[in-house]
Parts: C-alpha cells; sequence; structure tokens
C-alpha cells in the first residue's frame, strides 16, 4: 500500500512524463511542418516512448492500492529556432526528468518504501538510456549544422528510429495489466 506521499509523488511524476510526451509530440509537428520528416519521427517515437513511461508508472499506482489521478498537463513550446535547438532541449530536459526520478528515489526512501524504490530502478536505467540517445543525436545534428545537405542526411538517419515496448509491458490492451487489487478504488 502506497502512502499518501508517495502516491502524491508518482502521480506528479506521472505528469511530467504526459507533459514529456506532450512535448515530444510538439516537437514532432513542428519538424513535420518544417519537412523535416525524418527528425519528425524520431520525436514522435520519443512520445511514444513517454506515453510508456507514464502509463507504466500510473498502472504501478494503480496496482500497489494507490489512486492514479490525472492533472491539468502544461502546454509545450510550438517551435524552435533550427533542429539544433530543439535537440539542445531535447538534452536538458532527459537531464532535468534525471533529477525528478532521483527526487522520487528519495522520497521513497523517506517513506521506507522498498517496493517503489525497487520499481525506479527501471525508470534510473531507462534515464541512462535516454541520456546517452539524446547525447547521440545531438552530436549528429550539431555535425550537421546548418548545411542542407548534411541536416537532410541526418533527418534520414534519425528517421530509420522504430518504436519498440518495454520487454514486459504493454499499454494495450487494459486487460494486460494485472488486476492484483482488484475492486474499483476511489
Ligand atoms: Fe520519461 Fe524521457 O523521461
Amino acid at each position: 500500500m502506497l502512502s499518501e506521499k508517495m502516491n502524491e509523488a508518482l502521480n506528479a511524476q506521472a505528469n511530467r512524463e504526459l507533459y514529456s510526451s506532450y512535448l515530444y509530440l510538439s516537437m514532432s509537428y513542428y519538424f513535420e511542418s518544417t519537412g523535416m520528416t525524418g527528425f519528425a519521427s524520431w520525436m514522435r517515437v520519443q512520445a511514444g516512448e513517454e506515453l510508456v513511461h507514464t502509463m507504466k508508472m500510473l498502472d504501478y499506482v494503480a496496482n500497489s492500492g494507490g489512486r492514479a489521478k490525472m492533472m491539468a498537463v502544461e502546454a509545450p513550446q510550438l517551435s524552435w529556432a533550427s533542429p539544433m535547438q530543439a535537440f539542445q532541449h531535447v538534452w536538458n530536459h532527459e537531464r532535468m526528468v534525471t533529477g525528478l526520478i532521483h527526487a522520487l528515489v528519495r522520497v521513497a526512501e523517506s517513506e521506507s518504501d522498498e517496493g517503489t524504490k525497487r520499481f525506479l530502478q527501471w525508470y534510473l536505467e531507462e534515464q541512462v538510456e535516454e541520456e546517452e540517445s539524446s547525447d547521440r543525436v545531438l552530436k549528429i545534428v550539431q555535425a550537421a549544422g546548418s548545411e542542407s545537405s548534411a541536416l537532410k542526411a541526418a533527418d534520414k538517419e534519425l528517421g530509420q528510429r522504430r518504436f519498440k515496448f518495454p520487454s514486459g509491458f504493454e499499454i494495450f490492451p487494459y486487460s494486460a495489466i494485472p488486476t492484483t487489487i482488484g475492486s474499483l478504488k476511489k
């Protein structure tokens, strides 16, 4: 059973994960509007991953005796001065999220909640990957600079990215969620 404080902290982080999805979707449609469909596709996959992060966390809350609550999602930025600026934004954003996950682990520690601490290990590992990947793509886009043919090549390369559910987790259908708690919660 989650403490009230842990429940709220997890719901707040799920909201930040959903905001991340919204932010990357905003970047995706920004790139789509500029004709850079490879970058748009990369961001779309990233938005999908963030939706998985959101629902995985909310499912954990729901299956741990807590209550998953939806809150207002902040409106993201709509456009960027250049591809490099957008990918720099991704880089900064992922480092900020890593800090949020560490703060969440500290809440679990202060609540003596070993189960949640173990659950958050997946997010810590995921953040290592997210930081590596944002670092890699930023370097590719930085190397392309503003040179049109180099940017087109980078756009093509990043467009190869494909979405994959993390092992053991799918968000559809709902029945994939273990119903160990059973009854409906208010
Ligand atoms: Fe879910 Fe990219 O942090």
